[in-house]
């Protein structure tokens, strides 16, 4: 997705992975730092430990509280700070980290292009709200104005901290712990659970069922049909998987870190050729 972004622009960057141990994030970061890299992706279980390792942080990441974009900055001699992709001589001169999010923009984003759904005054039962990924979602959804929110975690008492945060911070959202009784507008699944072929649904359908939904969005990728997904689509539910998440938020990093408009539609065909 990133090198059809960089092919795109022409630029001479490349993207690369790399396995970090938690314990030696602060060594990654400052090493990339160092040899001035352009930027980060992160991804779990490095977001939230990320917010505590950067210099600065983005509104994005302050709010949602996780960070999954680092963009390099390079001080510049009249002392304003320029993304290092786009500073000469980048590794002279000093240097910092600023931490972003654009998962919770990328969720949004997807779901009123793939679902055309909409948060303000809309009802979302929300499974895995005790992670990381469904904690963003449910934050970034009660900041849109949904009217009311239903929180499911295995860990009971993770959902119900969640739940005292949000009531906290957006009182005017109805926030519940438990499976509704009526219809919701979008069933969101932030669980693990559909990773594995042999997985079961990640919802106890004997407290809700499915049709319940009107729309249904899977956070997981691939596989790209999990069973949820098999079964909202067996009963002609409209639902999409987290493909589109991940595109809008390699998206929006590119745009971090080159200031430069994301060739979107190239990155999707990138993206939707991996097996
Ligand atoms: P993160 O999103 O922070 O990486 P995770 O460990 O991958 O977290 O788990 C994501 C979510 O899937 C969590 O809500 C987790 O529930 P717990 O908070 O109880 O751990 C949920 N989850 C993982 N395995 C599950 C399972 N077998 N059944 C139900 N929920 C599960």
């Amino acid at each position: 997705m990133h090198h059809a972004a960089i092919t795109h622009h022409q630029l001479n960057w490349r993207y690369l992975a790399c396995d970090v141990h938690p314990d030696r994030l602060k060594e990654a970061i400052e090493g990339a730092r160092v040899m001035g890299w352009i930027g980060l992706n992160l991804t779990v279980p490095h977001k939230l430990l990320a917010v505590k390792l950067v210099d600065e942080l983005d509104e994005s990441a302050r709010q949602w509280g996780a960070v999954n974009t680092i963009r390099f900055e390079s001080a510049q001699p009249d002392g304003s700070w320029l993304p290092t992709g786009l500073s000469e001589n980048s590794s002279d001169l000093p240097n910092r980290a600023r931490g972003f999010n654009t998962d919770a923009s990328a969720l949004t984003r997807a779901l009123k292009e793939e679902l055309d759904f909409h948060p303000p005054g809309s009802s979302v039962l929300l499974l895995g709200a005790g992670g990381g990924a469904g904690r963003v979602a449910a934050l970034k959804l009660a900041a849109d104005g949904v009217d009311s929110l239903f929180l499911i975690n295995r860990t009971e008492s993770k959902a119900k901290a969640l739940a005292d945060e949000i009531q906290g911070r957006y009182p005017l959202v109805k926030t519940e712990v438990g499976y509704p009784k009526r219809q919701v507008d979008l069933l969101l699944n932030a669980t693990s659970v559909g990773l594995k072929a042999e997985d079961p649904l990640p919802l106890d359908e004997t407290s809700f069922s499915l049709k319940k939904a009107r729309t249904v969005y899977d956070m997981i990728y691939r596989p790209r049909e999990t069973r949820l997904l098999q079964a909202a689509k067996r009963s002609g539910q409209r639902c999409a998987n987290g493909l589109g998440m991940l595109l809008y938020q390699g998206a929006e990093a590119f745009e971090i870190w080159s200031q430069r408009p994301a060739p979107v539609e190239q990155m999707r065909q990138a993206l939707q050729a991996i097996p």
